[in-house]
């Protein structure tokens, strides 16, 4: 993998220029794994359209000669409203993989969120990285795996924990069968394979099927172990058992109903992130642009402290101000930092993070709102 020049990076001028380079350097199967979603993508594609869809009536005659991205969330001074999701397997993308990723935040001042189904180890993630990190969770059919997943996250400092609720099971992703993804020799969910029942397959580097994904069930491989990384019996009493077992707070991340998000408050949540898995599960889901509105007034009106985050085809500086605007206090973007490392490492992340930050001071500044508290309805609604 031939990492481009940094004058190479500096000429990407927004995510879908990085999206470009990385999909020119991605093999047929990562790039696949990647972009794609569940069923006929429909999903997928109006993450994306709800957000275009939303005009921003932006104020006049407001002095933004200082505007300030800065915010707090969870109690964590960030620089901008922007988290990075959980997504596995970075090092299909990178060699460095979550590493690269991590070190990337901690330039940027960003979280990163660490799916349970990475690359690399959750401690060596935290070793490498000042910036916050959350941990990415899965209650599954071994509860005893998820609860040392849990210490090992207290342990190694994390801020907090995103448990994903919108995986009974694993969404049905054509694109992975039509390249026939696997893990390429040395590519491992590591964090779950030190907890599987017996090591084999992957030591060697025969890992089966995808992650976060198909499966097929072989022996040893990563498709045993997806088989128990998730459970179709997982119900509100393990998410109160959850919130009442750990010190850290923990957002229920794939909520899309109201109803839900109030409930996930009541047993013990500290917030939701309103999230469809990047359109990877249930194919026909409300975009999240679309869900957002009436789960944040749920929320605010069950706890207005409780914390609600976003994900789902945010790619610009203006996406960040809707999301905002809709009742969100930050966004996290997914496959924009996959085409980031894909494109350049960690330099490449570091490129996505920039580039983002700095859309969104630039669309503050010229909607007329110095500080994030600025960002409100009424540049959604101009009555
Ligand atoms: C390749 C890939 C892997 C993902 N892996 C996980 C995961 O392990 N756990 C999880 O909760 N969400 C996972 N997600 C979903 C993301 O956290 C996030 O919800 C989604 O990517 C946001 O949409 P975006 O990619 O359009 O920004 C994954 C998404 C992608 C694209």
């Amino acid at each position: 993998m031939n990492e481009p020049e940094l004058s190479e990076l500096s000429e990407l001028l927004d995510l879908e220029d990085v999206e470009r380079v990385a999909a020119g350097r991605l093999d047929e199967m990562a790039l696949g794994y990647y972009a794609g979603g569940s069923g006929e993508e429909r999903t997928l594609r109006n993450n994306r359209a709800a957000w275009a869809e939303l005009d921003v009536w932006y104020r006049t005659l407001v002095d933004v000669s200082s505007c300030s991205t800065t915010t707090s969330v969870l109690g964590l001074d960030l620089p901008a409203p922007v988290l990075v999701a959980p997504t596995a397997l970075h090092r299909l993308a990178h060699p460095d993989g979550e590493l690269a990723t991590a070190r990337a935040c901690s330039g940027a001042g960003i979280p990163i969120v660490v799916s349970s189904l990475a690359s690399t180890l959750l401690e060596d993630i935290c070793a490498v990285t000042d910036a916050p990190v959350l941990m990415q969770l899965y209650i599954g059919q071994r509860p005893e795996v998820s609860e040392a997943l849990v210490a090992r996250a207290e342990a190694a400092g994390c801020a907090g924990i995103q448990l994903t609720v919108d995986t009974p099971v694993w969404g049905e992703r054509h694109r992975e069968h039509r390249t026939g993804f696997h893990l390429p020799e040395g590519v491992d969910v590591v964090n779950l394979r030190r907890h599987a029942p017996e090591p084999a397959g992957a030591a060697d580097g025969a890992a089966d099927g995808a992650a976060d994904g198909a499966s097929d069930g072989a022996s040893g491989g990563i498709g045993e172990i997806l088989g128990w990384a998730v459970s179709p019996s997982v119900t509100w009493d393990d998410l109160a058992r959850l919130c009442g077992s750990t010190s850290l707070p923990v957002l229920t991340k794939g909520v899309c109903r109201p109803d839900d998000a109030r409930r996930a408050i009541e047993a013990g949540a500290a917030g939701v992130v309103v999230s469809n898995h990047g359109g990877r599960q249930l194919d026909g889901a409300p975009a999240t642009a679309v869900s957002l509105g009436p789960v944040a007034s749920a929320v605010r009106s069950a706890d207005p402290g409780a914390i609600i985050l976003v994900d789902g085809g945010i790619r610009a500086g203006v996406d960040v101000l809707r999301a905002l605007a809709l009742g969100a206090h930050a966004v996290q973007i997914g496959r924009p930092v996959l085409w980031g490392l894909a494109a350049g490492g960690q330099d490449g992340v570091r490129r996505v993070l920039d580039l983002l930050i700095a859309d969104v001071r630039r669309c503050m500044t010229l909607a007329g709102c110095p500080t994030v508290g600025d960002v409100t309805a009424e540049l959604l609604a101009p009555d």
